[in-house]
């Protein structure tokens, strides 16, 4: 029912040589892999090149940005838009990762409208949320995910919200080689399930793939997926070796 989605972050990493080769890398297990969607993430200057690769590989492997601005296009130094974004061949986009969060200063009120403008312009929003540790501490994790998730969708117009998916990455988690545990995860993607229920209906709630990241590797990503309500993983570090991400692509292999 709901796609089962691998995506590799490779944040701030690859020129367009490694880009190519991680890329082709990671062909042959997307192919053995029909039924489960395959989307990375290279930095914005091998988008076109990675896109490429994808275009004359199997049809479940896409490529996305790790950010957009909301406007289409104009007097905004260094930003790249959804519309640029699909002109070189982009499916998805990630919005709210934590790293722009915390590094660059991106609020809520800034994912909503990276949300709204990659659906509008047909492209995947992919939308990060997820707690500190302090956060987590204090009992607050659903309060904040909850606050993240309505702000980043809460100006999508109903009928893209088809377009979203949903990426829970405890900070705590992320490049630290702390995984959540299974129960962790499935407990926050439960709550995420009934957040979409109880705004979005029980269609779109069904439909939503929630991914799950932070410090997945080829160990934990079979039983991370074994979560009824893991629908995908997004991975960083470990995307970056293609033999480790080609056996994520693979791990337990439900769907
Ligand atoms: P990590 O990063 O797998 O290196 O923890 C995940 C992410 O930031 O998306």
């Amino acid at each position: 029912m709901r796609a089962t989605i691998i995506a590799g972050n490779w944040k701030l990493n690859c020129t367009l040589e490694e880009a190519e080769r991680l890329a082709r890398g990671v062909m042959d297990a997307a192919l053995d892999a029909p039924y489960r969607q395959v989307v990375l993430f290279p930095p914005f200057t091998a988008l076109e090149r990675v896109a490429k690769v994808a275009r004359l590989g199997p049809a479940n492997l896409f490529v996305g940005g790790q950010d957009l601005f909301w406007e289409d296009h104009g007097p905004y130094t260094g930003e790249v838009s959804a519309p640029l974004l699909v002109d070189c061949g982009c499916r998805h986009v990630l919005v709210g990762h934590s790293e722009r969060r915390r590094l660059f200063a991106e609020t809520d009120e800034a994912t909503g409208r990276k949300v709204t403008a990659a659906v509008e312009a047909g492209l995947v929003a992919v939308l990060c949320v997820g707690e500190t540790l302090e956060e987590r501490k204090a009992g607050s994790t659903v309060a904040v995910v909850e606050r993240q998730l309505e702000a980043g969708l809460g100006t999508c117009k109903p009928e893209r919200r088809a377009q979203i998916v949903i990426a829970y990455e405890p900070v705590w988690a992320i490049g630290t080689g702390e995984t959540a545990t299974v129960e962790q995860a499935q407990e926050v993607h439960a709550a995420i399930r009934s957040w979409m229920v109880a705004h979005c209906g029980d269609e779109v709630a069904g439909r939503v793939p929630i991914l799950y990241g932070g410090s997945v590797n080829d160990a934990n990503a079979g039983e991370l997926l074994a979560a009824p309500d893991v629908d995908g993983l997004l991975v960083g570090g470990a995307s970056l070796d293609a033999a480790t991400f080609s056996r994520i692509i693979l791990a337990g292999r439900l769907g």
